[in-house]
């Protein structure tokens, strides 16, 4: 059974995310997607919302019946060998992702060599989106619909009126 998994700070799942994971599912027989946290990163929402808003978001998909949705605090690739993992899938936007994606690539493999990393082209019609970007747009109030699914965007929306009105307090 061929496994992979795929991991990231989800903060929140946007379409293109859920791209590459459903495409995942159609080379691998084992989908896992890893919500694992960057110290050099703050989040918005805690790691058990971002495992809820992936998990709501693949709900409705059919193709998603293999993928499962976990959290760890432990390295990826620790992860990765504990659940008997040899691949790991990282998605490239743009050439500006390279030099992030090579590196964190390159420390993995150091750390497990028997672990290898796999890039996916993100679909260009999500070559815009990313985490950040729909963050900022939500909390200006815009409409973030077209960018995530329908209870990412509600979960925003929840978020930034909560903010604003500890704001105006
Ligand atoms: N569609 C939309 N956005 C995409 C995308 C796609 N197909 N592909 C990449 N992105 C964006 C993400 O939205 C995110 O944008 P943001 O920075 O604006 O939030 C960015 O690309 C990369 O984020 P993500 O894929 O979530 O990864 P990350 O770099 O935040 O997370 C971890 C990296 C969590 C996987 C990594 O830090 C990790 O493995 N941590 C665990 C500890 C560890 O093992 N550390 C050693 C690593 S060498």
């Amino acid at each position: 059974m061929s496994a992979v998994l795929y991991p990231g700070s989800f903060d929140p799942v946007t379409d293109g995310h859920i791209d590459v994971m459903i495409r995942l599912t159609k080379i691998f027989d084992r989908v896992v997607v890893l919500i694992a946290d960057s110290p050099r990163k703050n989040y918005l929402f805690s790691r058990d919302e971002r495992v809820e808003l992936v998990r709501e978001a693949l709900k409705k998909n059919k193709s998603a019946a293999n993928i499962e949705v976990t959290s760890s605090q432990k390295l990826t690739v620790e992860f990765a060998l504990k659940e008997k993992i040899k691949v790991i899938a990282r998605s490239v936007r743009t050439v500006a992702d390279w030099e992030y994606e090579y590196a964190m690539a390159d420390a993995n493999r150091k750390l497990a060599p028997n672990v290898e990393t796999l890039f996916i082209m993100a679909d260009s019609k999500f070559g815009f989106i990313s985490s950040s970007l729909v963050r900022e747009v939500a909390a200006f109030n815009g409409q973030v619909e077209e960018f995530v699914p329908s209870n990412v965007a509600l979960a925003l929306k929840k978020k930034s009126n909560r903010q604003s009105s500890g704001a105006k307090k």
